[in-house]
Formats: C-alpha cells, sequence, structure tokens
C-alpha cells in the first residue's frame, strides 16, 4: 500500500512514499563548507573568499541534529550518513557521533569525507563509535587529483587519512572514485592496482547532472559496463549480488579472491525504485531525491517549540507525499533542467 504506513520488508512498520518505497537511510550533511573545490561540485569562480556559507547559528546545532535523528528512527530509518562538504570541518564533531550511535534503532553509521583531515581524525572518530568511512578520492595520479580538488587538496594527506583509517580499525574502508570521460577515466585501474587485496573497497561514480553548476553532458559519463569490461580484462571479476535491500553499488569480487569493487551507475542503471534515503541539509532543510528542486525547512519548527508529534507528522506528510525519481525520468528526458539543490549543501 503505497502513500501511507504499512508494514516493511523489514519486518517494522513505516511509511510508504507514493511508489511504495519505505524510508531507511538518513544522510545528514553536518557541514556546507569544504576545504576543497572539486570543478564539478564548488568550482572556485563561484566558492571564492567571499562566497557566503552559512554561520554557525544558522546550522543545526547537534542537539537538533540528534532531535531529527530520534524521530527518523521512528519513522523506520535505521541508517546514518553523515556528509558535507566537509563534514570534518564541523567542530567537535566527534561529540555527535558519539550521541548518534547512542540512539536506540541505529545500526550502522557511516561518514563521507574528503580524507584530507582524516589523519588527523581517525582515531577520535573510531573510539566515538565510527565504525566504518568513505573516502572520495578521484585519482592516484597527482596532477589529476590537484585539478580535480581544485586545487586545494593534497594527494598525500589523503593517502595517509586512509592509511590511519585502517590502522584505528575503521572498517569497511570504501573510496568513492566519480569517474568523468577523458578526465580521469584513464587513472581508474591505478585506483584498483593500489587498493586491491588492501580491504579497501574502490567504488566507481557514473558522473552525475547534480546541481546546476557542473556542465554536465552525457558524453562526460563513462558507463559502468564500460568499465567493468576495462578492469575485468586485467582482473577478472565476478559478479556479487547487492549486500542489503536499496544498496546502490553494484558489486563485483575479483575472482583471484583479492576483494571486491562497486559500481554506482545511477545514470546508465537507475536505482530510484529502491530509494529509501531521504537528505538533511546543514540548516536543516529535508530533500527527498538528491535532485531536488524544494525541500521542506524543518529549523524554524526545531525552534519554535513544535512538539515531537509535529514534527513527526510533517516528517510523515513529506515521506508520504513524496515520488521522486529523477534518475529514471532523466533517461526518458534528457533536458531535464529544473534548478536542482547543490551537492555541496545535502551531501550527495
Ligand atoms: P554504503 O552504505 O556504503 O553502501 O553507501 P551508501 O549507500 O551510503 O552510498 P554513498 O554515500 O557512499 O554513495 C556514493 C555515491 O552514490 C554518492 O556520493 C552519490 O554520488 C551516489 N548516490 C548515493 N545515493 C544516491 C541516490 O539516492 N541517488 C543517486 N542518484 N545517487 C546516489
Ligand atoms: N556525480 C557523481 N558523484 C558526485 N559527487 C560529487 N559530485 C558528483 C557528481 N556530479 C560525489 C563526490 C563524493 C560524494 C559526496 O559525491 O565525489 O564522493
Ligand atoms: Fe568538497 Fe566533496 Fe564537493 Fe569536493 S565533492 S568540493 S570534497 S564536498
Ligand atoms: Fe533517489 Fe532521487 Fe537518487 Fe532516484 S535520483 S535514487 S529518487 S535520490
Amino acid at each position: 500500500m503505497a502513500g501511507s504506513d504499512s508494514v516493511t520488508p523489514f519486518g517494522g512498520a513505516g511509511p510508504r512514499d507514493l511508489r511504495g518505497r519505505v524510508l531507511r537511510d538518513l544522510r545528514i550533511s553536518v557541514m556546507d563548507r569544504c576545504n576543497f573545490r572539486c570543478p564539478y561540485c564548488m568550482p572556485r569562480e563561484t566558492f571564492h573568499d567571499k562566497y557566503r556559507f552559512l554561520g554557525s547559528h544558522e546550522r543545526l546545532s547537534f542537539d537538533e541534529i540528534v532531535r531529527l535523528a530520534r524521530l527518523f528512527v521512528r519513522l523506520g530509518v535505521h541508517k546514518l550518513r553523515l556528509t558535507g562538504g566537509e563534514p570534518l570541518l564541523r567542530p567537535n564533531l566527534t561529540d555527535l557521533i558519539g550521541d548518534l550511535t547512542a540512539i536506540a534503532g541505529i545500526e550502522d553509521i557511516a561518514l563521507t569525507t574528503n580524507g584530507a583531515l582524516l589523519g588527523k581524525h581517525a582515531f577520535e572518530l573510531r573510539a566515538a563509535g565510527l565504525q566504518r568511512i568513505t573516502v572520495s578520492l578521484d585519482s592516484l595520479d597527482p596532477e589529476v587529483f590537484t585539478r580535480l580538488s581544485g586545487g586545494f587538496g593534497g594527494l598525500e594527506d589523503v593517502l595517509s587519512g586512509i592509511e590511519h583509517a585502517r590502522r584505528a580499525g575503521l572498517d569497511p574502508i570504501k573510496v568513492n572514485t566519480v569517474i568523468q570521460r577523458g578526465v580521469n577515466d584513464h587513472t581508474a585501474l591505478d585506483l584498483v592496482e593500489r587498493f586491491r587485496g588492501t580491504g579497501v573497497i574502490v567504488r566507481f561514480i557514473e558522473y552525475m547532472d547534480v546541481g546546476n553548476r557542473n556542465h554536465w553532458q552525457p558524453g562526460m559519463v563513462l558507463p559502468s559496463k564500460e568499465l567493468v569490461a576495462r578492469i575485468n580484462a586485467r582482473w577478472p571479476l565476478t559478479p556479487l549480488g547487492r549486500a542489503y535491500h536499496g544498496e546502490v553499488a553494484d558489486r563485483y569480487r575479483f575472482t583471484d579472491g583479492r576483494g571486491e569493487v562497486g559500481f554506482i551507475s545511477s545514470v546508465t542503471q537507475p536505482f530510484c525504485g529502491g530509494c529509501t534515503r531521504a537528505r538533511l541539509s546543514s540548516d536543516g532543510v529535508l530533500y527527498t531525491c538528491l535532485f531536488a528542486t524544494h525541500g521542506t525547512p524543518l529549523r524554524d519548527k526545531l525552534r519554535s517549540g513544535a512538539s515531537d508529534d509535529e514534527l513527526l507528522d510533517v516528517l510523515r506528510r513529506v515521506w508520504v507525499e513524496r515520488s521522486d525519481s529523477y534518475s529514471e525520468r532523466r533517461q526518458t528526458h534528457l533536458a531535464v533542467s529544473e534548478r536542482k539543490v547543490e551537492m555541496f549543501y545535502i551531501g550527495g
């Protein structure tokens, strides 16, 4: 039954959206700033010294985030992902992780970082209860890396961050690599070679038309099928099933037993049908799609004395009225041109 509360495939009750999808994951952006300037996300021309980022009072406080997370658990959420901008720029993030891990019903908390500050924070993140981590890393070629981080990031810092994460016991460590044809696809196999056999799981993401600034063209996408074939020719792959309902990555294991690699193919093989994700921006706007035009502001409600029941009503209503399926629609209307929320603001 769509658009209402019902028993979910996981056994729990929870609202279903207009396509019958349950709510399972909440992705929380804790910081709109970033120490990188990846051209496809925060191009330097726009995000310069005078760009007005949120002030600290405009961001949700940790108490507000924790309160919302508890309410989302009552609607079915059991997985949280902390994102940015760059989440490790948020002061005292470990306090938030400690509070979130203590919420009954949260089974999995992950964090997506560009890795530059991970060396400094890996041990305290683990000590606060974080179990695993995802590091964005688009190339091991120093020149390509510098271009893709806008000249801000240090490749060595990211690699050392991954090593610190490993030593701190964060497990699994995943590396997310966005592939743009003609920009970094020639360096994809280097990443596979580097991390094969180390336990680090590399996942390649098809370049998407997120936000309004990245000048996306279909020709910039390298279909995952092509990349699978390139990797398979060098290191034979065997397909694995999805690890859980709604997983975005298609997984393969190396036939020689040296680990696995994943492909996130939202352009050529959209996965909207299993989309159980909601996104919260750092100033408390709730979005039900990565490509949304509008969100539902929650901060003023939180700050003007709304009760838990009132907030729950709003959250439930947003979910049951949801019909998002942008990536599926992109396949049939290539010129989908609505104004979209920006990636740095809701974290991908
Ligand atoms: P695991 O829990 O480790 O499986 O990862 P995840 O499902 O939380 O995914 P992750 O945040 O690592 O996603 C990697 C990338 O996939 C994101 O940065 C996005 O680029 C893309 N992605 C994730 N969720 C969605 C989604 O709902 N829609 C689309 N179009 N892309 C998504
Ligand atoms: N297409 C695909 N992935 C993207 N990311 C940022 N912009 C895009 C895009 N246009 C990725 C980042 C990071 C995560 C937060 O989202 O590289 O891995
Ligand atoms: Fe920062 Fe990630 Fe955006 Fe790059 S993609 S600018 S690291 S938020
Ligand atoms: Fe979900 Fe929107 Fe991504 Fe489709 S495009 S999977 S609806 S976030």
